[in-house]
């Protein structure tokens, strides 16, 4: 029996009820087996292997640049440190828009290369053929809508979403869609609080926000956001837990310092 097999694994049917109860999910990035070890340990509910990877592991200015073979690397790592949280993987831009044959085939190596639980997908109605066909495979899905970074030559800019009526109720009725096709949850990212509000009420799903207020049923972050390990991004729902940047910079300088003036190694940190 492996020491691990006492802990018991939080599943799609895990937030489920946890909706029910009004217990609220905690969901936090991580794209490595270190990072994400201390974040399982910690307690946390899911664990996103975010196509934010091509920001804050590749240094890319979008995600779009991040490829299936990228993401399968980080999401397999994640999987071997993740023994409590549920692991979803974003599909990365290009693997499910307009082909949903491809789109199954991309999720098929995601959960056969990884041994993740879940795959996440931007958009409304113009992907439900994709995620019906992924669902059809029995592999769970989670929708995301809102801003959606892989649309954001569309968008121009990474503004708050659906502020105006129309797109409001687009995102609503896309929500329902998505529900109805299926998905186990919704991330809802960057919207007015109230609409996450409402649209949270009106599913039997969690909705997940990230910028998108507290009448949601759950929150997720960046970690490299919320440790600080990033200084120029602060946008206004980023709540800063740590200011990483600052302790590594500290720790660097300390060890320059010591092996400059020969203060390391000393007697005891040799052989
Ligand atoms: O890629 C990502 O990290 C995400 C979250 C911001 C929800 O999609």
């Amino acid at each position: 029996m492996s020491i691990h097999s006492t802990v018991k694994r939080v599943t799609t049917h895990v937030l489920a009820e946890m909706k029910l109860k009004g217990e609220k999910i905690a969901m936090l990035t991580s794209y490595d087996y270190s990072m994400a070890s201390i974040v399982d340990k910690a307690g946390i509910d899911v664990i996103l292997v975010g196509d934010s990877a091509s920001n804050v592991m590749a240094g890319f200015e979008t995600t779009l640049p991040i490829t299936l073979d990228n993401m399968i690397y980080h999401a397999a790592s994640v999987v071997r440190a993740a023994k409590r949280a549920l692991v979803v993987v974003d599909m990365p831009f290009g693997t499910y828009q307009g082909n949903s044959k491809e789109a199954l085939s991309s999720a098929i190596r995601i959960m056969k290369e990884t041994g993740a639980h879940a795959v996440k997908i931007e958009g409304g109605a113009e992907i439900l053929e994709s995620v019906e066909r992924i669902l059809s495979a029995g592999i769970p899905v989670m929708g995301h809508l809102g801003l959606t970074p892989q649309s954001i030559h569309k968008f121009g800019t990474y503004v708050v979403r659906a502020r105006d009526e129309e797109e409001a109720k687009r995102l609503k009725e896309d929500a329902k869609l998505l529900e109805e096709k299926g998905v186990f949850a919704i991330v809802l990212e960057k919207i007015p609080a109230v609409l996450a509000g409402e649209v949270a009420e009106s599913l039997s799903i969690p909705a997940i926000g990230i910028g998108a207020g507290s009448k949601v049923d759950g929150q997720v972050l960046v970690i490299h956001d919320m440790l600080g390990i990033n200084q120029e991004f602060s946008p206004r729902f980023l709540r800063r837990y740590h200011n990483l940047y600052q302790e590594i910079t500290g720790a660097v300088q300390g060890y320059i310092k010591d092996v400059r003036s020969l203060d390391f190694p000393n007697e005891k940190e040799q052989y």
